[in-house]
């Protein structure tokens, strides 16, 4: 099972927070598509960036988190939002106090119900091409691409390209957008691993 802790990943969480939200935070309704979100700590730790950045316009926000989840565990883990220790520890303390209590497990965190209310999980194989929904405004596609074949990420591409609504995609630093592709999503920042949908 891939392992995965809070606010792994602060460059990505600075880069949505600086460029993206001020773009979004007029919509009426924000979607924001989590593909490949392992057991939570991605989707969360994006949720409480974009609680502590939008104030109560983050009621208007849902994170729809998906995985193909081979070990049919995600959808719960998830949906109780119950972490072990060593998943939070890294979170900076004023965050951790505010979004988080002990759970009953000795040693387990749970993340408060807005939070918990703002990413819904379903399973889903990106290699069926078909998006989770359209009119997005961010796809968040972290250390999965890196998995699938030339062709596939392409196709993969494709589809978040139609997926989004005028969006961003985020991925990691290391995933270089296909030549092919380029033309459709132009960097939002030099060394990118944010872009915008070019429309
Ligand atoms: C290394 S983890 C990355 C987790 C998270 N995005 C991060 O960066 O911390 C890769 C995830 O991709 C998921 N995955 C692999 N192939 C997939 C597919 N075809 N469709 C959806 N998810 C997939 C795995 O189940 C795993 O949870």
């Amino acid at each position: 099972m891939a392992f995965t802790y809070f606010f792994r990943d602060m460059q990505t969480l600075e880069m949505i927070r600086d460029y993206v939200i001020p773009q979004i935070r007029s919509r009426r309704y924000i979607h924001i598509w989590d593909a490949g979100c392992a057991m939570g700590p991605e989707p969360y730790s994006l949720a409480i960036v974009l609680r502590e950045n939008m104030g109560m316009i983050f009621r208007n926000v849902k994170i729809h988190a998906t995985d193909i989840d081979n070990s049919n565990l995600f959808g719960d883990i998830i949906k109780k939002g119950i972490y072990p220790r060593e998943m939070v520890q890294r979170i900076p303390e004023p965050i951790f106090s505010k979004y988080f209590s002990a759970a009953d497990e000795p040693e387990h965190f749970i993340i408060s119900e807005e939070i918990r209310k703002s990413v819904e999980f379903t399973r889903h194989n990106l290699l069926d091409m078909k998006p989770i929904r359209t009119g997005l405004n961010l796809v968040l596609c972290k250390n999965v691409l890196l998995h699938f074949r030339e062709e596939e990420r392409i196709e993969v591409l494709k589809m978040f390209y139609d997926a989004l609504d005028d969006g961003f995609f985020a991925t990691e630093q290391t995933q270089k957008i296909p030549e092919q592709m380029q033309q459709y999503f132009e960097p939002v920042v030099a060394n990118a691993q944010l872009y915008r949908k070019v429309t």
